[in-house]
């Protein structure tokens, strides 16, 4: 456990939260490398009969110094933008073991990525696929891509996070699939370097992998009489962690265990299986530290009433945007514990980081509020006119300062009265 109670105060790693509230103010994101190393580690254990790569998702938390630790360990990158890019490489990350993944590439991004020397490009319709080859011919350079298919499989999700459902806006469906690759294998400068897929986030179970790698690799099949060999299939992302001290996650063995029988079922050379994990990596190992700035009462005795905390909707937007219930906990619990309802200070109702929740705490007391290391920095905003909080990455009994806090000056140094 990454956060855990020492002497009854919450620790990240061996690092009271406390200390990193003094050091660095709230609200911060504050996060454990050592877990994140962990979940990584036994990510690839998982699937160590398989030759496999980690490419980790940068959209899931994007500070450098994650994406540093990320780098050095060996790990991959599934970026979705030319600024995604940018931060991989700023943060010593390997080109070469980068795949470009979304919908809406530009030809900046395209052109930059083809300079940098990424393995592979996951191209999701036919026009993004003319353009690659396009830039690729301007260039004059071989461009590896995938086709991103869409496999038609519910993934069991949240609809916001579902991506693998014909109809959706993502990848393309596996006939038109089959005949991009034969353009493909026609166009000189583009290699064919493998296929994917990614059908949501948050996914629980192992069925919908195995029904979307069925399909994939009966393309792989057709295209085989095609002629076309593929030398990678990307399963994506999308594992599910088990959100707070109840509920499943997907049991990344399972997995594993689904996708080397799958791959070993069949005969010739094995393609290397590429993930995408974004959030299994590093959600549970990210908390959001804020301070309550007032106890308020409820309407009558019989409601909760009001911890009216310093982060807000646009800290962390999951409890508004999905409904995402996210653990909650004193670092130094006070007194006796009573329901309390978690609100942000932004106008706005949908700004409630919680539903009612029991706690022992008084005005000034420090949450953290748990599973915060995924899409909550990468998500929030400025909105209502409030600077960005900092965040801490915590390395055994050590802590820094990975993003100092915005100042008010930083939310408008792009601006001009015209
Ligand atoms: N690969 C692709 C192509 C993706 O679009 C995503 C996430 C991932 C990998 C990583 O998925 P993960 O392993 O993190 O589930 N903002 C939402 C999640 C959106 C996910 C978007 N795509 C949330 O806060 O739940």
């Amino acid at each position: 456990m990454p956060f855990a109670r020492s002497n009854g105060e919450l620790c990240a790693n061996a690092v009271p939260l406390t200390a990193i509230a003094t050091a660095a103010g709230t609200p911060t994101y504050v996060y454990s490398w050592p877990d994140m190393r962990k979940r990584c580690r036994r990510l690839a254990s998982a699937f160590r009969d398989v030759e496999h790569r980690i490419c980790y998702a940068v959209k899931a938390n994007s500070n450098l110094a994650v994406l540093a630790r990320f780098a050095a360990h060996g790990t991959g990158f599934d970026i979705v933008s030319g600024g995604e890019l940018e931060r991989v490489l700023l943060a010593g990350g390997d080109p070469a073991r980068v795949v470009f993944s979304g919908v809406g590439k530009t030809a900046a991004d395209i052109d930059f990525a083809i300079k940098c020397g990424i393995d592979c490009l996951n191209v999701e319709s036919a026009g993004e696929l003319d353009r690659i080859e396009a830039r690729a011919a301007l260039l004059s350079r071989r461009v590896r891509i995938a086709i991103r298919v869409n496999p038609n499989v519910d993934a069991g999700t949240h609809p916001h996070i579902a991506t693998g459902l014909e109809g959706s806006k993502f990848g393309v469906p596996p006939a038109e699939a089959r005949a991009l690759y034969r353009r493909a294998a026609r166009a000189e400068h583009l290699e064919i370097a493998g296929i994917g897929c990614h059908i949501g986030s948050q996914i629980v179970d192992v069925a919908p992998y195995a029904r979307a790698l069925k399909r994939l690799l009966a393309l792989v099949d057709a295209l085989a009489e095609d002629g076309i060999a593929l030398g990678h299939v990307d399963i994506g992302g999308g594992f599910g962690i088990a959100q707070g001290a109840q509920g499943k996650g997907l049991d990344p063995r399972a997995l594993g265990r689904m996708v080397a029988a799958a791959l070993a079922a069949r005969p010739g050379p094995q393609p290397t299986l590429l993930l995408e994990p974004g959030r299994l990596l590093v959600a549970n190992a990210g908390v959001l530290l804020t301070r309550v700035e007032y106890l308020k009462p409820g309407p009558s005795p019989r409601h909760a009433g009001f911890a009216v905390v310093d982060a807000g909707m646009n800290d962390l937007l999951r409890p508004a945007l999905y409904g995402a219930k996210h653990p909650v906990r004193a670092v130094a619990p006070r007194g006796q514990r009573r329901w309390w309802h978690v609100v942000g200070p932004v106008c706005e109702s949908a700004d409630q980081l919680a539903g009612t929740r029991p706690l022992a705490i008084e005005a000034g007391s420090l949450l953290a509020v748990g599973d915060a290391g995924a899409y909550g920095f990468t998500m929030s905003s400025n909105y209502n006119g409030r600077p960005r909080a900092a965040e801490v990455l915590v390395d055994a009994d050590r802590f820094a300062i990975a993003r100092r806090r915005e100042t008010t000056a930083d939310l408008w140094r792009l601006e001009r009265t015209v």
